[in-house]
């Protein structure tokens, strides 16, 4: 099963080895959008299992065709917001890495409370984090930094870091700003071991 749909399954507490076939470590993504960072991944590293969380069901296809058209069978998908993805199905001490780039900025003060890096979303990777596992938040926005980095601070040991113009894009957002000449920032946090 290449995709998990909780609209049918209901949230249910997953079982990563039942559900990949093996013990490997399991990273997440959370909003993937088109999946290069998930397809490139798992393509470069097959002892690695993937999830790819991604609300839109657009994305959530796209995906899915790519994934089906490489024959990939290192990720799992799950088509729904991802706090609630987190919090009912990811086990304790389960994911290696955690990885988000670009999430929905959500700009204007009444939707703020939408963003993904919020106290309660921290709280729950914090749970299904393995001790030792490694984080990295990755925005083009610097409101959204200013206060999402103290937000992750509080939760885990983190740094702050400015990727190099050297180094590969890792998404399409990442690839199509950094064109348009706009900073990125990104903060890397781990969960002590
Ligand atoms: C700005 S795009 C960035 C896509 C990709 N990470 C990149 O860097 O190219 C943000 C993505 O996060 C997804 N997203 C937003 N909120 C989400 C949520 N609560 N749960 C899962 N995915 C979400 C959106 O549907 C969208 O695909």
């Amino acid at each position: 099963m290449l995709t998990i749909n909780p609209r049918d399954t209901g949230f249910i507490l997953l079982d990563l080895q039942q559900l990949f076939g093996n013990s490997n470590p399991v990273v997440l993504e959370i909003g993937s959008g088109k999946g290069r960072f998930l397809i490139g991944s798992a393509t470069e590293r097959p002892d690695v299992n993937f999830i790819g969380i991604e609300k839109s069901l657009h994305c959530h296809r796209v995906i899915g065709e790519r994934i089906a058209k490489r024959g990939l069978t290192n990720i799992r998908q799950i088509n729904h917001d991802a706090f609630l993805v987190v919090r009912d199905m990811l086990p304790d001490a389960s994911i290696s890495e955690v990885h988000i780039y670009f999430p929905d900025p959500w700009p204007r003060k009444k939707k703020q409370k939408r963003r993904i890096i919020r106290p309660e979303v921290l709280e729950q990777l914090r749970r299904v984090m393995v001790p030792g596992a490694r984080g990295v938040y990755v925005t083009d926005h610097e409101q959204y930094l200013e206060i999402a980095a103290p937000v992750i601070a509080a939760f885990f040991p983190s740094e702050a870091r400015t990727p190099a113009p050297s180094d590969p894009p890792r998404t399409n957002y990442e690839e199509k700003y950094r064109a348009e000449g706009r900073p990125i920032y990104e903060v890397r946090f781990r969960k002590p071991g």
